[in-house]
């Protein structure tokens, strides 16, 4: 199997406990930091283990690199774990102040900050609409560029206090359901990431990876994501290439909500190789 978003290795050890030693994982991840917390999560099972530090749009080129023609199951639980959320070096969270970075993968070379700092207002503002689908989108802009001719923008707890100014109305006494920066960081985290680019290429590379009846399953947490794989399945099921096995996405009950509030957005979809 692939795990193609390894992170700490934890749903690769539950597969992983099942499987003999003529079993494979292969286990990919952007942030070597990952590669390097999976590495002694999953050292003690039978079966094979190989990570790589790779992206997943890579995947294709990974796998026959390692000689291995077809696989019986692909993985990917997008975005970011909870340990690179509170990572200082990765700046993605506004929660706590951090250089406003959010490379997952130190490899990349566009942070944040060079966005929020040298886009045109435009630029910026069809960003936010496009990743972040926030209706004030070009206001949140027009502060951001109004900001920065005073200031350059380095931190997250900054933006989120020009994003905060941008979105405050006078005398609205309801607290918003979610963080009035979180649409923003999304925006960016997905620009400076290309994530969607990264997903749309995994599921371009799958079917041809995919053994009969092996299974492709991806756990998503924006509907950005979630509309891609989706359409995705449904294409690859009318020409006859996946039958899909979730109609309906799997989400996680109250329960886990209430264990887990980051679960809250989660849709898992499976679609199984004809
Ligand atoms: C939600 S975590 C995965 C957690 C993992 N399932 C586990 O059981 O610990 C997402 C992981 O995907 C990685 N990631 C995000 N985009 C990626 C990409 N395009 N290619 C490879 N890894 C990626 C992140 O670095 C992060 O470690």
């Amino acid at each position: 199997m692939v795990d193609a978003t390894i992170g700490h290795g934890s749903h690769s050890y539950l597969f992983g406990i099942t499987l003999g030693s003529e079993g494979v994982i292969v286990g990919l991840d952007v942030d070597e930091n990952a590669i390097r917390r999976a590495q002694l999560k999953l050292k003690d099972l039978a079966c094979k283990v190989i990570l790589v530090h790779s992206n997943f749009s890579q995947i294709s080129e990974q796998i026959r690199a390692q000689g291995i023609e077809e696989v019986d199951f692909i993985l990917a639980d997008l975005g970011v774990s909870s340990a690179q959320l509170s990572d200082v070096e990765l700046g993605l969270s506004f929660q706590t102040n951090m250089p406003l970075d959010m490379r997952i993968d130190q490899r990349l070379k566009t942070t944040a900050a060079d966005i929020v700092n040298t886009a045109d207002e435009k630029f910026l503002a069809d960003l936010i609409y496009r990743f972040g689908q926030d209706r004030a989108s070009r206001r949140i802009a027009r502060f951001i560029v109004r900001h920065r001719c005073r200031e350059p923008i380095a931190t997250t707890v900054q933006l989120a206090a020009i994003v905060c100014r941008a979105l405050s109305r006078p005398g609205q006494k309801r607290k918003p359901r979610i963080h009035p920066a979180t649409r923003t960081f999304q925006a960016l985290r997905i620009a400076v990431n290309n994530e969607l680019e990264n997903l749309e290429r995994l599921l371009v590379s799958a079917p041809s990876l995919l053994r009969k009846n092996g299974r492709i399953a991806i756990i998503s947490f924006h509907s950005l994501e979630d509309r891609l794989v989706k359409k995705d399945f449904k294409q690859n099921e009318d020409k006859g290439i996946y039958k899909i096995i979730t109609k309906k996405p799997i989400v996680p009950t109250q329960e886990e909500i209430g264990a887990n509030p980051r679960s809250r957005s989660a849709k898992l979809r499976i679609a199984e190789r004809r």
